[in-house]
Order: C-alpha cells, then structure tokens, then sequence
C-alpha cells in the first residue's frame, strides 16, 4: 500500500499517478486533496508523513507544484527522508543510497510519462544498505541536535 498526497498545484499530477499505479495492480491510499482550492503545503504533508511513521506502508508519494515546499515541510517530521525528484537517475538513488521512504515529485515540473516513470524507477530499486546504512543514521542523529 502506497500512501499519497498533494496540494493544489500537484492535484492534477496525483491523479495520474493513482491510475498508473492502480493500473499495476498496486493499492494506494489517497490522503488528499480532492480539488484544486488552494491550500497550504504543509498541511498537506502531514497526514502522508505520520501514515509512512505509524507504519502499514510501502512508501509515500507528495506532490506541489514544485515538489520543494512539500518535501522540506515532510523532512521535518522525525524519520522521514523525503526525495525530490524529478529525473529517474535521483529516482533510483533515493532508494539505493538514501532509502527515501517518501518521493516527492513538481506537478508543475515533471510531466506524467515522466513522474511514472520516476515513481516505477523509485519502487523497483532496492535500498543497498552497507556504507549508506551509517549515513543514514547519521542524518536522523541530526534530528536530535
Ligand atoms: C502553490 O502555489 C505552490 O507554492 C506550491 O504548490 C509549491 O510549489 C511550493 O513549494
């Protein structure tokens, strides 16, 4: 189960990508929103980042018109490691060196072949631990500065 979210400017692209992952057979949980009112992005990270805390999924997904205000407001909740991304080769490493347990994507930036793209990169590579397993460690020990 996949836990995604947006604001108003990544609404548009959040559909796409439930149908893309739908169409793959793959559950995904919509935490919102559900039009295009404007909203703040904050307020929309909240719910998808303490869903991926409180466990029960694979990962999440947020989405703002740039994928920038979102994934700053996710990277402060205490566990999280929000990637933005907007090309598969960062897809790719969020997972294998970072172990991003959420992706965040620009629906104003990244165009819907391209974000499915991404998000299929993202979900097919394997984080690869060892060395980056330490630096990992060492980013959430910076939570506690
Ligand atoms: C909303 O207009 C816009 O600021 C937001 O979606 C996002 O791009 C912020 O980083």
């Amino acid at each position: 189960m996949i836990a995604i979210g947006s604001d108003h400017g990544g609404f548009e692209l959040k559909g796409h990508i439930i149908k893309h992952l739908e169409e793959k057979g793959i559950e995904v949980r919509d935490f919102g929103v559900y039009n295009e009112d404007s909203v703040d992005y904050p307020d929309c990270a909240k719910p998808v980042c303490e869903a991926i805390l409180g466990g029960g999924y694979e990962c999440g997904i947020l989405i703002c018109g740039t994928g920038i205000g979102i994934s700053i407001a996710a990277n402060k909740f205490k566990g999280v490691r929000a990637a933005l991304c907007s090309d598969v080769f960062s897809a790719k490493m969020a997972k294998e060196h970072n172990n991003a347990n959420i992706v965040c994507l620009g629906g104003r930036v990244t165009g819907r072949e391209k974000a499915n793209m991404i998000i299929d990169t993202y979900l097919e590579a394997k984080f690869q631990g060892g060395r980056h397993l330490e630096r990992i460690s060492k980013i959430h020990a910076l939570e506690e500065i």
